[in-house]
């Protein structure tokens, strides 16, 4: 692994745990529990290895219309995930950040999210951004309302980003997806115009260093162009 060609940002669709637990007999839930000890432990070895931001995609604007038992238990887990790690956090120096439409978000769910971002801001290591009620294209549409509200009548790419929910977030460099579906299903949409995709039938409760690792080696060997002829290092 050449530790100086590492992404600086990555981005996981953490796919399949309903899968993962139905090939057991088990409900949905259960794939989401295991998932959620893959959360914790891909947080701890991106940050061992150096990646200086994980954005991790737990919960999306449309995942509302999923049963009420599997969508409170996924709620309860990212509380108590929240409510228990922000110490290890601490201790790891990462800092916790959520990337998504907050004002539609449970007042509880958010003031969990607030407190554990609160608790981590003075981290200087990782960021783990957790994209939450997160869309997209409601993200572009939320940052247009911010910029028609600030009466400006032109833009430009780069003031545009500044709009975004977390505009100091570099584009992610690669894209991980869990579970052997290929596409991109409304996230980062404007962050990933060069992002690096990289595929994996593993579903995400089976997802560890190892595979974590073969992504990695996948994304050095790429050439990255961004529209030009010769790779930009
Ligand atoms: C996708 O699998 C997974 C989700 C929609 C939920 C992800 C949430 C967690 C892992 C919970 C904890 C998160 C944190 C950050 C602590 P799926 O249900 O779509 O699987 P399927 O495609 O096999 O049905």
């Amino acid at each position: 692994m050449n530790l100086y060609k590492l992404p600086r940002h990555v981005a996981i669709i953490m796919d399949g745990n309903g899968r993962w637990a139905k090939l057991r007999g088990l409900p949905r839930v259960f794939g989401h529990r295991e998932g959620a000890k893959t959360v914790e432990k891909t947080i701890k070895f991106a940050n061992e290895i150096g990646i200086k931001h994980l954005t991790l995609y737990a919960f999306s604007t449309e995942n509302w219309n999923r049963p009420k038992e599997e969508v409170e238990a996924i709620m309860s887990l990212l509380v108590e995930y929240i409510n228990t790690k922000v110490p290890s956090l601490i201790e790891d120096n990462i800092k916790l950040r959520f990337m998504g439409r907050r004002k539609d978000l449970p007042e509880m769910i958010l003031k969990t999210v607030q407190e554990g971002e609160e608790k981590t801001k003075n981290c200087s290591g990782m960021d783990l951004v957790v994209a939450l009620n997160y869309s997209g294209r409601a993200e572009i549409v939320d940052a247009v309302n911010e910029i028609i509200k600030s009466g400006k009548k032109e833009i430009t790419e780069e003031d545009f980003k500044n709009y975004l929910y977390l505009p100091d977030l570099p584009d992610p460099d690669l894209l991980i997806r869990t579970s052997g579906e290929q596409r991109i299903s409304n996230f980062m949409l404007w962050q990933m115009a060069y992002t690096e995709f990289y595929f994996t039938p593993v579903l995400w409760p089976d997802f560890d260093e190892n595979e974590f690792l073969k992504a990695l080696y996948d994304y050095q060997n790429r050439e990255r162009r961004f529209g030009r002829v010769t790779a930009v290092e």
